[in-house]
This record gives C-alpha cells, sequence and structure tokens, in this order.
C-alpha cells in the first residue's frame, strides 16, 4: 500500500498550524491506536464470546452491551498514561474519568461515545467510536464537570472510526474533513477520502419513523412532504434509511449527502431529546459543518448551544444544508 498514513497527514497538517507543540498529534496517535483495538474487537465478534448484555444499566439508563464496557476501557487504556489528557468523559460513565496520579496530566479533555450504535453489534451491523477533543482551561489539571462545560465551538478536533465493511476514521481539526482506511496486514490508515464535502441538496433522509406520532408539527410536515414524493409540494421523490447507529448515518451523508434527525418528540421531552451532546451532537456537528453541511436542534445551531451537564440530550438534525435550513425555516414558521 501507498500513500499517506493517518500519522503523516496529521503531522504535515499541524505543520502548518502556529504554535503547534506536536503533543496533539501524539494524543491523536493513541486514538487511532485505540480504534484499531476497538476494530478488532468489534470484528472478532462472537469468537471472543462478547456479544451479549450485562446485567448493569448506564448512565443513560441504557441496558449496557459487553462491549460498550471493553469499547470503554480500550479508550481509557489507551490514552490515560499519555500525559497529554488532563481529562476524559465517556457516555458509559456517569462522572469524568480520573486519570490515577501515577500518570503526567496535559492540556487536553476528550470526551467519548466508545460505541456508538451498540444496539446493532450483535446483529453485525456497523457500529463505531465517536470523540471531541477540547482544551482544558488555562491551568486546569484536574478538571471538574464544568470545565467540560463548553460549547461544540470550542472543539479542537473531533472524529469518528466507523467499524464496517472496512474500517474508517473520519476526522476534522477545523480544516476540513478527511477519511482514511485501515489497512489491516499493514496495521495503518490510509488518506482514501480527502476533503469529503456534504452537497447541499438531498432526495434522503433518515428518521426512527416508529416515533411518528410524538414529533413536533414542523417535523411532521416536513416528512410528510417528503413522502408525498412527486405529486407533492417537493415534487421528487424521496428514499429513506435508517440505521440506528449515528456513525453510520453521518458517514452515509458525508459520502452521498442526506438528513439524518433524531428530533424533539413528546416522549423525550423531559431529557430534552436522545443524542448526547458532548459525544455525540457536538462531534458530529463539526464534522458536518466542516464538510459544508449544516447542523441544528430545529430552534438553533447545535455548536452554539453552552451545555450544562455532562451527559445532556439534545435533538438533532445534521446533514445537506438546503434540507436543515428548510426544516429549520418549518420550525419557525
Ligand atoms: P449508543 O449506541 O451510543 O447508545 O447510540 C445510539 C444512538 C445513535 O447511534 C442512533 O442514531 C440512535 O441512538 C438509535 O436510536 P433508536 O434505537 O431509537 O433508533
Ligand atoms: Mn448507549
Ligand atoms: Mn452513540
Ligand atoms: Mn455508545
Amino acid at each position: 500500500m501507498t500513500g499517506i498514513t493517518i500519522t503523516q497527514f496529521i503531522i504535515e497538517e499541524q505543520r502548518q498550524a502556529k504554535g503547534a507543540t506536536g503533543e496533539f498529534t501524539l494524543l491523536l496517535n493513541d486514538i487511532v491506536t485505540a480504534c484499531k483495538k476497538i476494530s478488532l474487537a468489534v470484528n472478532k465478534g462472537a469468537l471472543l464470546g462478547t456479544m451479549g448484555s450485562l446485567e448493569s444499566e448506564n448512565v443513560q439508563g441504557e441496558v449496557q452491551k459487553q462491549l460498550d464496557v471493553i469499547t470503554n476501557d480500550i479508550f481509557i487504556s489507551s490514552l490515560e498514561w499519555s500525559g497529554h489528557l488532563a481529562g476524559m468523559a465517556s457516555e458509559e460513565m456517569e462522572e469524568p474519568y480520573e486519570i490515577p496520579a501515577r500518570y503526567p496530566r496535559g492540556k487536553y479533555l476528550i470526551l467519548f461515545d466508545p460505541l456508538d450504535g451498540s444496539s446493532n453489534v450483535n446483529v453485525n451491523i456497523s457500529v463505531g467510536t465517536i470523540f471531541s477533543i477540547l482544551r482544558a482551561p488555562e491551568g486546569v489539571t484536574h478538571p471538574k464537570v464544568e470545565d467540560f462545560m463548553q460549547p461544540g465551538t470550542q472543539q479542537v478536533c473531533a472524529g469518528y472510526a466507523l467499524y464496517g465493511s472496512s474500517t474508517m476514521l473520519v476526522l476534522t481539526t477545523g480544516r476540513g474533513v478527511n477519511g482514511f482506511t485501515l489497512d489491516r496486514e499493514v496495521g495503518e490508515f490510509y488518506l482514501t477520502h480527502p476533503n469529503m464535502t456534504i452537497p447541499a441538496d438531498t432526495h434522503e433522509f433518515a428518521v426512527n419513523t416508529s416515533n411518528q406520532r410524538h414529533w413536533e408539527a414542523p417535523v411532521q410536515r416536513y416528512v410528510e412532504e417528503c413522502l408525498k414524493g412527486k405529486e407533492g409540494p417537493r415534487g421528487r421523490d424521496f428514499n429513506m434509511r435508517w440505521v440506528a447507529s449515528m456513525v453510520a448515518e453521518v458517514h452515509r451523508i458525508l459520502i452521498r449527502g442526506g438528513l439524518f434527525m433524531y428530533p424533539l418528540d413528546s416522549n423525550l421531552k423531559e431529557k430534552g431529546g436522545k443524542l448526547r451532546i458532548m459525544y455525540e451532537a457536538n462531534p458530529m456537528s463539526m464534522i458536518v459543518e466542516q464538510a459544508g453541511g449544516a447542523s441544528s436542534t430545529g430552534r438553533e445551531r447545535i455548536l452554539d448551544i453552552q451545555p450544562s451537564s455532562l451527559h445532556q440530550r439534545v435533538p438533532v438534525i445534521l446533514g445537506s444544508r438546503n434540507e436543515v435550513e428548510r426544516l429549520v425555516a418549518y420550525h419557525k414558521a
């Protein structure tokens, strides 16, 4: 295999960034290692005997899969020792993870969803890992929850690994979005999808329609119009997809466009939405915006939200710009 490895790509990108110390490059290298290990754990599947559910519930009120816990542990053990992080927080842990005192502290914070789409793992459908990197506030070496409470615009990097028919890593540091594919024989990710962009228009939407009766009026209107197809006000037919792995849906949108939503509905009112802002909505919104798409709750830009709790949930509408803007306009109407 020839081409640019992810390490080379990141080093060259960092060379262009003023004041880069190399610390960030090293942190990303450890994330890459974690994703390779998780890819292996997911790929071995039933051979490892780890496809089942546990008795435990996580802080989200979800029954944990064995692999939710295993992948969370892999992410922590790959990163905690490095000295690049001041703190770590995960979907699977109620409180931020306290880095053991024997390790040095660094200037970054990482938030992650170690296994996204985990309800799909034992049916052999694509799952992923999502991460978001923030800077720890100046001088903070032992961050508290409030130190993580930064709006998505403050992210210095966001990315995901997709464990699909091939394993890919998709990344942004605020200079566009690039996709890398894992060559298992070499053990390296190679740049295969430079400068990924989302077309402004689309004929495809993704939503879990089993919640339809709970949706708000603007979402009802949008989907109804799509479903009317050529004969309806949109004057064209629409296609629909729902993988139930956000990573897979966002990846599809980066490849061929589309609109993805997990909107607010009457069942989710108390929770504020389904998807978690810190390790799902924010990193995916940064990636989507960097690829020329848009991301909103329907009422405001997701990246502008000032979060108030670690596991806060938000409605998510993201993807092809013109469709997101249309649905936002329906919310305003
Ligand atoms: P996770 O597996 O990390 O808990 O995330 C699941 C999320 C997201 O990936 C997906 O879009 C959505 O939940 C699926 O929800 P439904 O099961 O309600 O369709
Ligand atoms: Mn979960
Ligand atoms: Mn998830
Ligand atoms: Mn998860």
